[in-house]
């Protein structure tokens, strides 16, 4: 009878299963969120997100978690979207991004053109004529990340080269997009770890061949100045910086990059695919993160590297074939970033009122006391690792998994008390356990078939 019922419901149960399970996916834990923050991470993106906003006090903290916004909430208008040179007019109040940024922003001149009473687009433009022209350079053209004297810091990946990048599109200016990818060449140059050789080599100063490809930190002229060590959230900067510039490349009018396209995708992507390699390679601390200095094991391993170099990896999948992946190197990048994901889903790394830890602190990459309070970088990168995870869902990329952890578990629970009902007793089934059965099945027959349990920590 329980057999018969089964197997005549079974395909209007498959059904139902399918769309139910995929809606009751997306409600769990975010009940009161807009559309683009409905899919279930494994942990309250919505907190996350509500926190970030309140974290940032400086100007590159205003500039990441407005990019995060924007990349959450209008990812139409973000460089991953499909309307990233807003050829739509939308009025500055319906974007978020835009709304937190008119607040943050001070609008000076020369080096500080966006950090008093002018238009924006006039001090972005100054800002960019500042950067191209004015600010110092390295001995190579690399510009400087500070003004009063060159000096190189993987951060600035993320903070310039991107903003070239997208000015040159929208000015129709080729040679700042130009820029703006010479740009990592060139800081990949300088920056990019030298094996040592010496035996003894210890880190953070020196380093073994398995860092090989990851950036060191900063290099300034004055050594005293500089940082040797692979910082983790320093190739976070630069493999995510690039990503937006790698993106920027892509979407841009093919007639606008005639000439130098396929040279700029090669050239961006295999430097952010070594980074990434590198990080993927990094044997992890106990809690599953990247290590604060990735190849040094005294250090701790926190979350915004961690999530941030997720985030690039999310977005290189994406791209795929379109860079040259072949599905099985998309798929081992996605692979890396859902088991960052979902470690922050584990119940040990968000507070409940959306508050990421470990990080490291922001303002000394050098303490050595794990930071708990809320770093206004980590926050902001969570929002882009989940924006880039919901986008890549959505592209149906292989190896973007779409459940948390709790959606998983408690699917399995309720199965488990189904059986049980099964076999104590002998009453005929309930619809409710029919649909519970199904909609575990679902999830294992969808799952295996993308092959997506593996390397799945709990
Ligand atoms: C392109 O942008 C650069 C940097 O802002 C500027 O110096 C140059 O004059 C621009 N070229 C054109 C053709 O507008
Ligand atoms: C690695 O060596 C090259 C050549 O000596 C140098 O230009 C570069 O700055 C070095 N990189 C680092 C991170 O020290
Ligand atoms: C090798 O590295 C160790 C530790 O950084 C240092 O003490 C030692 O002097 C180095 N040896 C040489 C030959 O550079
Ligand atoms: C670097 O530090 C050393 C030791 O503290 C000091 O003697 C030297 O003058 C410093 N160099 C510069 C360029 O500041
Ligand atoms: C590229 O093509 C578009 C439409 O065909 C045209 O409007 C635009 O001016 C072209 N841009 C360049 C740089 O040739
Ligand atoms: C199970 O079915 C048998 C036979 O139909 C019946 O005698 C028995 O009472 C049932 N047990 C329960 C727990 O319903």
């Amino acid at each position: 009878m329980v057999l018969n019922y089964i197997l005549t419901g079974s395909f209007f149960f498959l059904v139902l299963a399918s769309q139910i399970c995929s809606k009751d996916v997306a409600d769990v834990g975010n009940r009161n969120a807009p559309d683009s923050l409905r899919l279930n991470p494994g942990f309250n993106i919505h907190k996350v997100v509500e926190t970030s906003k309140k974290l940032p006090s400086r100007s590159w903290e205003f500039g990441t978690e407005s990019e995060a916004l924007l990349e959450l909430y209008n990812p139409e208008l973000s460089i991953h979207g499909n309307n990233p040179s807003g050829k739509d007019v939308y009025k500055p109040d319906q974007v978020k991004a835009l709304v937190y940024a008119k607040e943050k922003i001070v609008i000076g001149t020369g080096a500080n053109a966006l950090s008093d009473d002018r238009k924006y687009a006039n001090a972005a433009k100054d800002q960019v004529e500042y950067v191209y022209g004015g600010a110092p350079r390295w001995f190579n053209g690399a510009i400087s990340h500070r003004v009063d004297h060159p000096a190189l810091w993987a951060d600035f990946i993320y903070m310039a080269p991107p903003y070239l990048a997208y000015c040159g599109v929208v000015e129709n200016n080729a040679t700042t997009l130009r820029e703006a990818v010479d740009q990592i060449s060139l800081y990949h140059d300088v920056l990019r770890m030298n094996v040592t050789t010496n035996a003894t080599g210890v880190p953070p100063t020196n380093h073994k061949a398995v860092g090989k490809g990851s950036w060191e930190d900063i290099i300034d002229i004055n050594p005293n100045a500089s940082d040797s060590g692979l910082w983790s959230t320093g190739n976070g900067w630069a493999a995510a910086g690039a990503m937006r510039v790698l993106a920027t490349v892509i979407k841009a009018p093919k007639n606008f990059t005639d000439g130098f396209r396929q040279d700029a995708i090669t050239r961006v992507s295999s430097i952010i695919r070594d980074i990434l390699d590198a990080a993927i390679r990094m044997p992890r601390a106990d809690n599953n993160l990247l290590r604060n200095y990735l190849d040094d094991p005294s250090w701790f391993g926190e979350i915004s590297g961690s999530s941030v170099l997720a985030s690039t990896a999310v977005r290189l999948a994406t791209f795929g074939q379109e860079i040259g992946l072949t599905p099985n190197e998309a798929y081992r990048y996605a692979e890396f970033a859902q088991n960052i994901r979902l470690t922050l889903g584990n119940g040990k790394h968000i507070s409940a009122s959306g508050t990421a830890f470990p990080a490291i602190n922001p303002l000394d990459w050098n303490d050595r006391i794990e930071f708990t309070q809320g770093s206004p970088e980590d926050n902001a990168f969570i929002g882009l690792l989940f924006a880039a995870w919901r986008d890549c869902v959505q592209a149906n990329t292989p190896g973007c998994w779409r459940y948390g952890t709790h959606h998983l578990r408690r699917s399995l629970f309720i199965s488990y008390l189904f059986l049980l009902s099964l076999f104590t007793t002998n009453r005929s089934v309930d619809p409710e356990w029919v649909y519970a059965v199904y909609c575990y099945f679902y999830y294992v027959i969808r799952d295996r078939w993308e092959q997506n349990f593996e390397g799945i920590h709990y």
